[in-house]
């Protein structure tokens, strides 16, 4: 029997970048985009297209979607957009697949691009009109789907509503984000299982933080419910700069593995990942590696030997 398939996203140059004190040279993000690709990750959020000001870590990102296409990159990559402009920086970049942040709470919108839920939400749907004319892709993610920092705990009910109006808008993947890592599985089991039976699992697919130690618990949740799309960071990279709290994503090294040991097909090599992984923790010398790496690697030396 062919293994079932789980689609990782790997957001480490992006999610996991944006919030490092040290900002990476453009070289040294492409660099990381290569491993990634190397590692077999099917596809990479490779930077987001944001003011310079708001996020320095993201500046250039148009120059590291150009490199990589001069260079004839394959892999999938998808830049992050939090308004029309970016969608604009981002198409004149030559980006196939944008994700378009919208929130389940006006705290969080306000503090992260100065809107209102409503807001985002119309110009998410101007958004997916445009892309549908310039045959890009849409993901439409949405921010603080569990709890918000300034806003508290989040009703599942909002959530229901923005995914199901954004599915029926045509969004090419709905992702919901613990964007600071507070959700616990019981309750994500229970959304993501109510989600994939209005919806199907097809276009859905999860975002986790790790800052409570429950995001390959939360993974897990969703695996159960259908859910086979996930977004994670090499080497435990991540957090969101405006969303006080919020700590790395939940490890691709990590996800890698349990998906793996469960018999589902990823497409990763461990071995190539954990070279990326060393390489991100070496370029922003404060990756956690995730909390099965010492594991891995003693695992992969074994197998070599
Ligand atoms: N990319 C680059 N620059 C952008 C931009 C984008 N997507 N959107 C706006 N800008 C620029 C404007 O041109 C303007 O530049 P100027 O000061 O040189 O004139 C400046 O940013 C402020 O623009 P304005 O429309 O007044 O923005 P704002 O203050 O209402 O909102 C955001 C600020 C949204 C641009 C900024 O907070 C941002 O980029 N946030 C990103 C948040 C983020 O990345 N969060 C983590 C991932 S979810
Ligand atoms: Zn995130």
């Amino acid at each position: 029997m062919t293994p079932e398939q789980i689609i990782i996203t790997d957001v480490g140059p992006r999610d996991g970048l944006q919030n490092q004190p040290k900002v990476l040279r453009l070289e040294q993000r492409i660099a990381l985009i290569e491993a990634l690709s190397a590692a077999g990750l099917p596809q990479i959020e490779a930077g987001s297209f944001v003011s310079p000001k708001a996020v320095p870590a993201m500046a250039g990102t148009d120059q590291v979607f150009g490199s990589l296409q001069s260079t004839g990159f394959k892999t999938s990559t998808i830049a992050l957009i939090p308004n029309m402009k970016g969608y604009q920086l981002a198409r004149g970049a030559g980006v196939k697949t944008v994700t378009m942040v919208l929130y389940a709470s006006d705290g969080m919108a306000q503090k992260n691009v100065a809107m209102s839920m409503a807001e985002a939400e119309e110009v998410t749907l101007e958004i997916l009109r445009l892309a549908k004319q310039d045959g890009i892709e849409v993901i439409a993610t949405i921010a603080v789907a569990f709890e918000c920092p300034f806003d508290g705990p989040t009703d599942p009910a909002v959530v229901e509503t923005i995914a199901a109006k954004f599915l029926a808008a045509g969004a090419d993947q709905l992702v919901l984000a613990d964007t600071i890592g507070a959700a616990h599985p019981q309750q994500v089991r229970e959304l993501t299982a109510a989600l994939v039976a209005n919806h199907g699992a097809e276009r859905l697919g999860c975002h986790f933080h790790d800052t409570r130690a429950m995001g390959l618990a939360n993974v897990y949740a969703a695996v159960e419910s259908g859910i086979r799309r996930f977004d994670s960071s090499i080497a435990g990279l991540g957090g969101c700069p405006f969303a006080p709290g919020a700590s790395g994503n939940v490890a691709t090294d990590d996800i890698v593995m349990m998906l793996q040991q469960m018999g589902f097909e990823t497409g990763v090599d461990l071995d190539k990942l954990m070279q990326a992984s060393d390489l991100a923790q070496v370029l922003t010398g404060t990756a956690p590696g995730g909390r099965s790496k010492a594991w891995l690697q003693g695992y992969l030396a074994k197998q070599a030997s």
